[in-house]
């Protein structure tokens, strides 16, 4: 089987974890904790980097630091992984739901400034939705698919509104817009994700970045327990969502290959974007003009004019030995959401259900992509 998207352990991820063991720094403080922090802040274009467990404990911490709490409302692209809403849902607050750009499949800020202008209103204590009565407390702009989102534009109505902008950027680390990396666009915070499945990983875990020291600081104070001193006194309910020096230690070596994996990425997109494009109704995915995309996950979509059968073109690719998967279901057709206020979605939903994900990862042979481009090609019928 020809994996959808596998760890590339191809550096010093051995060495660093010997180093761990051998100096008996296996858990939540470490050398390379700190080093992982200095690479990341580096690389996001960002001053200043707090390790996590994971993208999704980033996100939460972050959130919380900028002042999301029980009841709230917080703007989210409805087509995302459940783990930007669960963030929000961890902080007691939902998400208010809005549609994609067709340009790049990221949160459209036409939408959030007519819905922001049109169904909320100004009280001493923030912005509140009117129907729901819930105060709005922040914007949270996903970079699809390692895409940046129209950041110029988002943070401009985030200005307007008095809106503090967490990012979720769990895939984003080696994109740039106009030059800047992904810290660098505006967003008081920026949270990556070091899954297994992104370009570069810790095993698991995930960073929150952001330029504001005092900002930083509350999120390592959250992360940590919310202590102040040693005496075992909290200030706040805080969390324990430091990453171990193990994790990081991979993470070390992993972000040693960044740069290198950024251009498997982007040359194994190319090469589906070349051979599959010019298959009647089939599509490469989206490229947003404003940004140079660090291209994630690769894949098509697939019609119209042909509704496909998502499913069954997988369960080919399945059966030729590639593993091939759907995208993201969105956010309010998942059950734990459906309460949540919504805006129209028409090109979350003329999309979500044709995209198809291929084979991506930043080891991905010559020869393997070639065999997963002829068999889609057999599948849906295309002349080679
Ligand atoms: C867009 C998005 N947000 C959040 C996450 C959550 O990150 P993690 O799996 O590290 O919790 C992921 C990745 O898994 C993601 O793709």
């Amino acid at each position: 089987m020809i994996p959808l998207a596998i760890p590339n352990i191809a550096g010093n991820e051995a060495k660093y974890l010997q180093e761990c063991v051998e100096t008996n720094f296996v858990s939540s403080v470490g050398p390379f904790v700190d080093r992982f922090e200095e690479m990341v802040a580096h690389a996001s274009g960002s001053r200043h980097a707090v390790a996590t467990t994971s993208g999704t404990t980033g996100l939460h911490a972050a959130l919380t630091a900028v002042g999301v709490g029980s009841g709230d409302l917080v703007v989210l692209p409805s087509m995302t992984f459940i783990a930007s809403a669960n963030a929000i849902s961890h902080c007691g607050a939902l998400p208010w739901l809005f549609d994609i750009e067709v340009e790049g499949w990221t949160l459209d800020p036409v939408q959030v400034e007519a819905a922001l202008r049109e169904k909320t209103e100004r009280r001493a204590e923030g912005v509140y939705h009117v129907e729901t009565e819930r105060r709005i407390a922040a914007i949270m702009p996903v970079h699809t698919l390692g895409s940046p989102a129209n950041m110029l534009a988002l943070t401009a109505i985030a200005r307007k509104f008095d809106l503090p902008v967490v990012v979720d950027a769990a895939a984003a680390l080696g994109s740039t817009c106009n030059g800047k990396k992904p810290g660098a666009l505006g967003g008081d915070l920026s949270v990556f994700s070091f899954n297994g499945n992104k370009t570069v990983t810790a095993g698991g875990g995930g960073a929150v970045t952001g330029n504001d020291e005092a900002l930083c600081a509350r999120v390592r104070h959250l992360t940590t327990t919310a202590k102040v001193g040693a005496d075992y006194t909290h200030d706040v309910v805080g969390f324990n969502y430091r990453m171990s020096n193990l994790e990081a230690a991979v993470g070390c070596a992993q972000m040693e290959c960044l740069d290198t994996f950024v251009s498997a990425k982007r040359r194994i997109a190319r090469r589906y974007d070349e051979a599959l494009s010019e298959i009647y109704g089939v599509a490469p995915f989206p490229r947003a003009p404003w940004a140079e995309s660090a291209c994630w996950f690769s894949g098509v979509t697939l019609g119209p004019p042909a509704t496909p059968d998502i499913e069954a073109v997988i369960a080919s690719l399945v059966e030729c030995g590639v593993g091939a998967r759907p995208f993201w279901k969105p956010v309010h057709l998942q059950a734990p959401y459906a309460s949540a206020p919504v805006e129209a979605t028409p090109v979350t939903t003329s999309i979500w259900d044709r995209v198809l994900t291929l084979p991506c990862s930043t080891n991905l042979s010559e020869v393997d992509q070639k065999q997963v481009i002829a068999a889609l090609r057999d599948i849906l019928g295309a002349s080679a």
